[in-house]
């Protein structure tokens, strides 16, 4: 029995697990709180987890209907992620740990997004592939065991995620831009715009989504506040398309190894159909075993903390007392 907190970023989050099983997984999303900044202000995110953190693991405790004597360790986000927000988990985990002289497990935040594959129902048992797109990374996972993963290419600027709200912000959608995106896209025609599906050329696994964010920004420039109003969902449209097109590019290019059984999806932005559609598809060609998690468990929660502190060592008390977060 696992309680683990995740604060990297704008949620705070608790979860209760045994075994792989979910017995409570508690998300206080703070996007209402950001939305007005068009992002996440680390700052704010930061006082809102020192506010959020005992009510939402008071949640989780009740809701799984166990109490801190129940469990058998506890798990903790560590990195990467926003300094002050972290820091607002590893130090409630390190005190809840050490009043009840319980292990503390350290994991780190993409180990997470990995390891939410290896929950109930239907747990995904390595090796696989898992392409990680989230606010904050992109990358292919090559994932050959439970307890880590080897990074086989990543952005080399911006995330998906990122370059989804920052592109929602050109368009005047809000925060959090992915989802925003997502349902303005459903009324577009993605091929009326053709924005750039970057990186294609290049023969590696890398990503990159800074030339699609300037080509919005381009595209949005040339049209005034009417034409902009009109041609809103058709630039969304295209815009998703063209961010989905180049991590399903590079998807495929991993795919290619032919080393892989079995494909998953990890992040937030692992929430967003077209991209469960076009996987779902891929691995339907190759006759791969596909593992899609619920949304729920794509965007950033405690459960897929827990999830993966099951197959690491816990520190034990009181050697955790020196822990820092690592942003
Ligand atoms: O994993 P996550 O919750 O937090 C980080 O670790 O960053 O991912 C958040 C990101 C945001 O950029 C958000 O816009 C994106 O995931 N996202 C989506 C969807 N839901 C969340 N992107 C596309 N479609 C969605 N449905
Ligand atoms: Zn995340």
């Amino acid at each position: 029995m696992i309680l683990a907190i995740e604060t990297s970023c704008d949620d705070t989050c608790a979860a209760v697990t045994e075994g792989g099983r979910i017995r409570s997984n508690v998300i206080s999303s703070q996007a209402a709180a950001h939305a007005r900044f068009g992002g996440v202000v680390p700052e704010v995110a930061s006082r809102h987890h020192l506010e959020l953190v005992n009510p939402v693991i008071d949640a989780a405790l009740a809701e799984a209907e166990v109490e801190l004597t129940d469990l058998d360790s506890l798990a903790v986000t560590r990195g990467p992620g926003l300094i002050g927000a972290l820091l607002v988990g590893v130090a409630t985990a390190k005190a809840i740990a050490a009043a009840t002289r319980k292990p503390l497990a350290g994991v780190g935040h993409l180990h997470g997004h990995v390891a939410a594959n290896f929950l109930e129902p239907d747990p995904l048992e390595p090796p696989f592939l898992c392409l990680i797109a989230s606010g904050g990374h992109t990358l292919l996972a090559a994932v050959r065991g439970h307890d880590g993963f080897e990074i086989l290419g990543q952005t080399l600027d911006d995330a998906a995620g990122e370059a989804l709200d920052k592109g929602a912000r050109l368009l005047e959608l809000g925060y959090p831009g992915g989802p925003a995106i997502e349902r303005v896209a459903v009324e577009g025609d993605p091929e009326s715009f053709a924005f750039p599906v970057g990186m294609t050329r290049d023969p590696g696994l890398d990503f990159s989504f800074s030339g699609l964010k300037t080509a919005l920004l381009y595209e949005i420039r040339d049209l005034d506040a009417s034409e902009l109003d009109r041609r809103r969902a058709d630039l969304a449209a295209g815009y998703q398309a063209a961010v989905v097109g180049q991590l399903t590019a590079k998807l495929e290019r991993a795919l290619g190894s032919g080393e892989w059984r079995a494909v998953a999806l990890g992040g937030g932005v692992a929430a967003n159909s077209l991209l469960r559609k076009r996987t779902a598809e891929i691995g339907a060609e190759r006759g791969l075993r596909l593992k899609l998690v619920p949304d729920e468990l794509c965007t950033d929660n405690a459960a897929m903390i827990a999830s993966a502190a099951r197959y690491l060592e816990p520190a034990l008390y009181p050697d955790y007392l020196t822990w820092d977060a690592v942003a």
